[in-house]
């Protein structure tokens, strides 16, 4: 029996080089599993004589005692280890530079616009939409552009099929609005759209801002006071030098550009008119009760005037470099 006792020191041996838990158990297995030296020698109890065996029994429990002893000491050191090995590779190192965001901010055409809007609104103008791909009837032909006639030459038109282009101009929202709505109207409808054009001052997408103004007795100097007001706001300029130059479009009788004075010369930011006859009675309103005006201003333009700039056609180029610096 004595033999036994060196299985403590042994064991403690054994135990203490192991790493892991894994390790742990398989070192265990070999003192107290059920084919261990203790489990053997308990078994070869019942060949002792009767007298000897309590001692010989307690003897042995002691020994396993001890050794479950070491194992789970040794195991509550490895689970210590194991659990600083994890939360060092867990951890966080707060003094590294966080992720850094930049900060978004308006692209300035779509500033541009809502403070076209927020003028508009504050006298009474609701807004109005349509869509960008158009049909030749709405972008045409109801406002008073027949097939064949030359003035579809005067917009560059991307067709999608025969009946179909990207609208030229933001006018047939006028047509739709005033089909499915009786007057008194009040509307303006800013958006993209499209013509086969580039320069400085042209490009084949840009925006318009349409407005339309249908009542008894809406007149041209209704349009040009509400024009004025606009671009004076705009601008927050009072003495703004503003010309209205009279121009020919199909929809509207008398008709005029709207120009602004640009690089010592003037720069065409929109065309404006009274609506012409020949379109209210496509949409079914009575002429003899109802007149009024529109007008359509190039948003890029008002832009360009806006932050002194001799191009547009950077506002569609992404470059950051340009766009930050009207962050607003
Ligand atoms: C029209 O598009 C008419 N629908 C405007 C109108 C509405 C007249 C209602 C009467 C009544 P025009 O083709 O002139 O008109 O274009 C209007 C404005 O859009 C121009 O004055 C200009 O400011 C802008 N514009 C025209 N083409 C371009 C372009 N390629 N790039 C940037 N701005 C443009």
């Amino acid at each position: 029996m004595e033999h036994l006792k060196k299985l403590i020191d042994e064991a403690k041996k054994d135990f203490n080089s192991c790493g892991s838990m894994t390790e742990l158990d398989n070192a265990k297995s070999k003192y107290i599993g059920k084919t261990g030296p203790l489990t053997e020698a308990m078994k070869g109890l019942s060949s002792l004589p009767k007298g000897e065996k309590p001692k010989a029994g307690a003897f042995i429990n002691e020994i396993k005692k001890s050794i479950e002893g070491l194992l789970s000491a040794r195991k509550e050191m490895i689970q210590n280890e194991e659990l600083l090995n994890q939360l060092n590779d867990e951890s966080i190192d707060v003094t590294l530079p966080g992720v850094k965001r930049n900060q978004g901010s308006l692209h300035p055409i779509t500033h541009t616009m809502n403070r076209i809007e927020m003028f508009f609104h504050s006298i009474g103008f609701t807004l109005a939409d349509g869509p960008e791909i158009e049909d030749d009837y709405h972008n045409f032909t109801a406002l008073n552009i027949p097939e064949y006639h030359p003035a579809r030459a005067m917009h560059d038109t991307f067709y999608i099929d025969d009946e179909h282009v990207l609208r030229t101009h933001t006018s047939p929202v006028q047509v739709r609005y005033m089909k499915n709505n009786k007057p008194p109207l009040k509307i303006i409808s800013p958006g993209r759209v499209y013509r086969v054009d580039s320069d400085a001052t042209h490009s084949p997408m840009f925006h318009q801002v349409e407005g339309l103004w249908i009542d008894e007795k809406v007149s041209f100097a209704n349009l040009k006071g509400v024009v004025q007001d606009f671009l004076q706001q705009f601008f927050e300029d009072e003495t703004l030098s503003i010309r209205f130059r009279p121009s020919f479009f199909p929809f509207t009788e008398p008709s005029a550009e709207i120009d602004m004075s640009w690089n010592g010369g003037w720069l065409e930011i929109g065309g404006c008119g009274m609506v012409h006859p020949e379109v209210l009675r496509q949409v079914g309103i009575d002429t003899n009760e109802y007149q009024g005006f529109a007008f359509g201003l190039g948003v890029e333009r008002l832009a360009m005037l806006k932050f002194q700039l001799n191009d547009l056609r950077p506002f569609f180029t992404n470059d950051l470099r340009f766009l930050q610096q009207f962050r607003a």
